[in-house]
This record gives structure tokens, C-alpha cells and sequence, in this order.
């Protein structure tokens, strides 16, 4: 910094400090709507953003006023009420994480670059290796030539790392790929429900939705592993090469595991890429009591897990793992001079893994949560949220007029209410207009039903118990929804 900054650092930090309190405090009270959606030209006119580009100042008495304005029309990650999709309520020590890291704008791309940062990223891959079963990498680079042991790389996002991992599948089954293109016979296997970045990734990759052939699954769309041999035969028939096989930890509609140990033989034995998607269930693998739904993971070629759903950072903070590190390190073939090339230095360089070049820091906050809690902190945690569906499941199959269609394994929980009628759309978009309960919805086997995603380390059974009041509430005499849902 060359001038000395006209209000010192402090105090408008510490200006942010005392609204982030405030935000936090009212939020987990309850006391103010969980969501609220004003029109976006309203919300402009409040936060000043013109005026505030056009003169700038934010400071002092502006600062204060704009974040205030900000934080009151954000939906309350932190409320109770907040139960709708999988996003990760922070531990106060990543939101320091961030603040470090965005003063220091470090890089996670070139070690030269961060090495404090890359280190840290090296080791969380490792951790999170050694979780499914494989084998760390060494510290030390000049002895991580040769032998198998695993690798990784932090993503932005489970997509960005389910996309990694289809590539660097792709370019073991076909090497040639990046000077030639892709050859026309390629095909993916997955089942419907496998969360959209999977097609887009098929898309992107040049291979077309239609080489994605769908795996036959159960209600709950959990892979059915006596119908992968026939899911071949099909694709066989068609001509095609497997470029790898995608299993779910759990799915995005319900949360379920597929069966990894069964489909991780079955690809084994056929010599198949496995791909685990595990971006939503994979921090079952920290917790004594649910890493049996993980069981079979080591059988796995790469594994994704979103450590921003379940994991207390907040976005992004995805850990892509492989079982072989040069299957990652072989995944990508191009140069460049200026930041790639044979060289020796004390540590690790993560852009041969990455499709972006310059790589934000995304392992300090995780590293601030783990070690502020340590491992057996998140343990728990995700065990208290797994244990808090299976509550809320027992509850509700307990009523007469709510159902579940299957048993939650995680901290996911479809349902339907006889309030809502045909249209759980509808009554969801009343209870958000109420501003009391955020959840979601998901289709599963073809029927819309209302889902809630049990993250939040506040929300607890009494706040399931309310919102079966208020559905109820809103059903009774609402002849909106009579209407059915589209
Ligand atoms: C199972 C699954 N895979 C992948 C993704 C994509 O992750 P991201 O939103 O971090 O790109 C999600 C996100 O919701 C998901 O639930």
C-alpha cells in the first residue's frame, strides 16, 4: 500500500465485525424473516449503489449503513427455519479464514506463488486421501515420482471437480483425445438423478448428453448393481467406450448412498474408471456412525465431496481426490512458459491439475474450521444433522397426514403433506412469502415433493414440529392450492 488508507483498517473492520453480530444473533433467534425477496430495483435504491459507484467513500457512517442494508436482505443462512438446500452453515472461523486470505490474495495454482497456501492444500488432500482409504502423497516432491499413491487438487465446486474428473477418465481411456479430439464412440454411465453437472460435464467435454447412458435404479434412484451388467451389455451393443462410471454419496434429490462396494467390484472387474460423486454425502467418511454408507469408497478411481455443503465453509471448497496422483497429473498436456516447466523447487505445483490457471486459496478456511474443531468437531456435527432427518423422519411418518417416500440417509428429508395437495410448489412459494420457513423441493421418481435440507447445526426437532404447524395452517381454507402444480 502506498497511502496510508483514509480510515484505518480497523475501524471499518471492525464496523463489519459488529454487523456480522448483529446478522448472526438475530438470525439464530428467529426473530426476523428467514427469507425475504424484494424487487431487485427496491434493493438498489436501498444499499445506494449507484450513488455508492459514482462517489465512492464507503467508510465510517456509509459503510455501516450499506452492510446493514446488505445483511437485511440476504436469506438467513444461520436461522433455524433456514432448511432447504445443501449450504454450508460457516463456523466463525472460515468467515476469518476469508479475510485473511482476500487481504493476503494469495494463489493455489504455483507454489512459488503461496507455498504456506499450497502446503496447506497438500495436506488436506492428504487427509482427506487417507479418510477414503488411499495412500498420501509425500511432502517432499522430490520423492513423489513413481509409485502409486493418491493425489488431489481443491476445486471451485463440485461441478468444476466432477469435470476434472471425466477428463482426466477420458484421457486415460484415450490419450490422444487432446491433439485429436474426441473419438465418436465414448460413453458415460450414471443414473437419471445424478446432479446436472455430469450431462453438462458430457456436454462440455464435446461427448453430447447422449453419451450418457442411465443406470437402472430403485425408487429412491439408488443404483441397482445386479442391472450394471446389462447397463454394459447396452452400451456395448451401441458400440461405445466407457469413459467412466459415476455413482452417487448420496443423491441430490434424497440424499441416498448408492451401493459403492458392489459398483466398485463390478468396475473392477471390467476394468472401468469409477467416479464417486460424493459432493453432498462424502463427510459421512469422518463420523464412526455413517462411514458404513461410504463403505467401498477406496474401490473408486476419484472421488468428489463438496466441503461447502457439509463441511462448515462456505462456497467454494470442493476436494477432488484420485486414487493414482498421475492419473490427475496426466489429465491436461498444455504448456506454459512462463509458469510450467521443468524446474526445481521446495514444493508442489497444482496447475497441471486445474482447468483454471490462476487458482484462488480455497484450503485455509477448511483448515481453520478442522482445526478450530478438529476432525471429531465436524464428526459430530454431521452426525447431529444425520441423526436429526432420521428424528424428523420418525415424526413425520408419524402423523396421519405426512409421508415420507423413503428413509433418509443423511441430512436430507423428502416428504408430502396432505395440506399441500398436488401442489407443493405452491404451498412452498406461500411459506416463503411467509417468510417463517425456508425449504426446498426435488423430484424423485417422478413426483415433486418438499424436501429439507438439515444442515444447520440451530435448527432442531421443534422447529420440524412448527413447520408441520404451518403447513398445516396454510392448507387449511387455502384454495390456491387446489390448483396443481405444472
Ligand atoms: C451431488 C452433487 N454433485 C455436484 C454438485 C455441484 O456442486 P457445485 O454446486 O459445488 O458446483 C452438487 C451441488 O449441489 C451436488 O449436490
Amino acid at each position: 500500500m502506498g497511502r496510508k488508507p483514509e480510515r484505518p483498517f480497523e475501524e471499518d473492520a471492525a464496523i463489519i465485525i459488529r454487523a456480522l453480530n448483529d446478522f448472526y444473533e438475530q438470525s439464530v433467534s428467529g426473530e426476523h424473516p428467514v427469507i425475504y425477496q424484494p424487487p431487485m430495483s427496491e434493493l438498489a435504491a436501498d444499499m445506494e449503489l449507484a450513488a455508492l459507484v459514482r462517489e465512492g467513500g464507503l467508510t465510517g457512517e456509509k459503510l455501516s449503513r450499506f452492510i446493514d442494508q446488505y445483511l437485511s436482505a440476504l436469506t438467513r443462512i444461520y436461522h433455524p427455519a433456514n432448511i432447504a438446500h445443501q449450504q454450508a452453515v460457516p463456523h466463525y472461523m472460515a468467515a476469518l479464514a476469508g479475510l485473511v486470505d482476500n487481504f493476503v490474495s494469495s494463489d493455489g495454482s504455483i507454489y512459488e506463488l503461496g507455498p504456506a497456501s499450497v502446503t496447506i492444500e497438500y495436506v488436506l488432500i492428504n487427509w482427506l486421501l487417507e479418510k477414503v482409504g488411499w495412500t498420501p502423497a509425500p511432502l517432499n516432491p522430490q520423492q513423489a515420482t513413481g509409485g502409486t499413491y493418491g493425489g488431489g487438487i481443491l476445486t471451485n465446486g463440485g461441478s468444476l471437480a466432477n469435470l476434472t474428473a471425466l477428463i482426466a477418465a477420458r484421457t486415460r481411456l484415450a490419450p490422444e483425445v487432446w491433439r485429436e479430439g474426441n473419438p465418436a464412440n465414448l460413453a458415460i454411465l450414471a443414473p437419471a438423478g445424478t446432479h446436472y453437472s455430469i450431462a453438462r460435464a458430457a456436454g462440455i467435454m464435446g461427448l453430447g448428453h447422449r453419451s450418457v447412458y442411465a443406470l437402472e435404479v430403485d425408487d429412491g434412484g439408488v443404483i441397482l448393481p445386479d442391472r450394471l451388467r446389462d447397463a454394459l451389455a447396452r452400451v456395448e451393443a451401441d458400440g461405445k467406450q466407457i469413459v467412466a462410471l459415476v455413482a452417487n454419496a448420496g443423491t441430490t434429490a434424497a440424499g441416498l448412498y448408492d451401493p459403492l462396494r458392489e459398483i466398485g467390484a463390478f468396475c473392477r472387474e471390467e476394468g472401468l474408471w469409477f467416479h464417486i460423486d460424493a459432493a453432498h454425502g462424502g463427510p459421512a467418511l469422518l463420523t464412526n456412525k455413517y462411514r458404513h454408507l461410504m463403505d467401498g469408497a477406496e474401490l473408486a478411481d476419484s472421488l468428489t465431496m463438496n466441503m461447502h455443503k457439509l463441511g462448515r465453509v462456505p462456497a467454494f471448497c470442493t476436494v477432488l481426490v484420485a486414487r493414482e496422483a498421475r492419473s490427475l497429473d496426466n489429465a491436461f498436456t498444455q504448456e506454459a512458459s512462463y509458469l510450467f516447466y521443468e524446474k526445481e523447487q521446495p514444493g508442489y505445483d497444482f496447475i497441471h491439475r486445474t482447468i483454471e490457471c490462476t487458482k484462488p486459496v480455497l484450503g485455509l478456511k477448511l483448515f481453520m474450521v478442522l482445526a478450530a474443531t478438529g476432525e471429531a468437531g465436524l464428526a459430530n456435527y454431521v452426525e447431529r444433522q444425520f441423526d436429526l432427518a432420521a428424528q424428523a423422519y420418525e415424526y413425520l411418518q408419524g402423523l396421519p397426514d405426512f409421508s415420507c417416500p423413503v428413509e433418509p440417509q443423511s441430512n436430507i428429508l423428502c416428504f408430502q403433506a396432505e395440506a399441500a395437495g398436488d401442489a407443493p410448489l405452491a404451498l412452498r412459494d406461500r411459506l416463503i412469502a411467509r417468510g417463517d420457513y425456508y425449504i426446498s423441493s426435488a423430484v424423485l421418481n417422478g413426483q415433486r415433493y418438499l424436501r429439507l435440507t438439515l444442515n444447520n447445526p440451530a435448527t432442531t426437532l421443534d422447529d420440524i414440529r412448527n413447520l408441520v404447524r404451518e403447513i398445516r395452517e396454510l392448507g387449511a381454507g387455502n384454495s390456491a392450492l387446489d390448483c396443481r402444480d405444472g
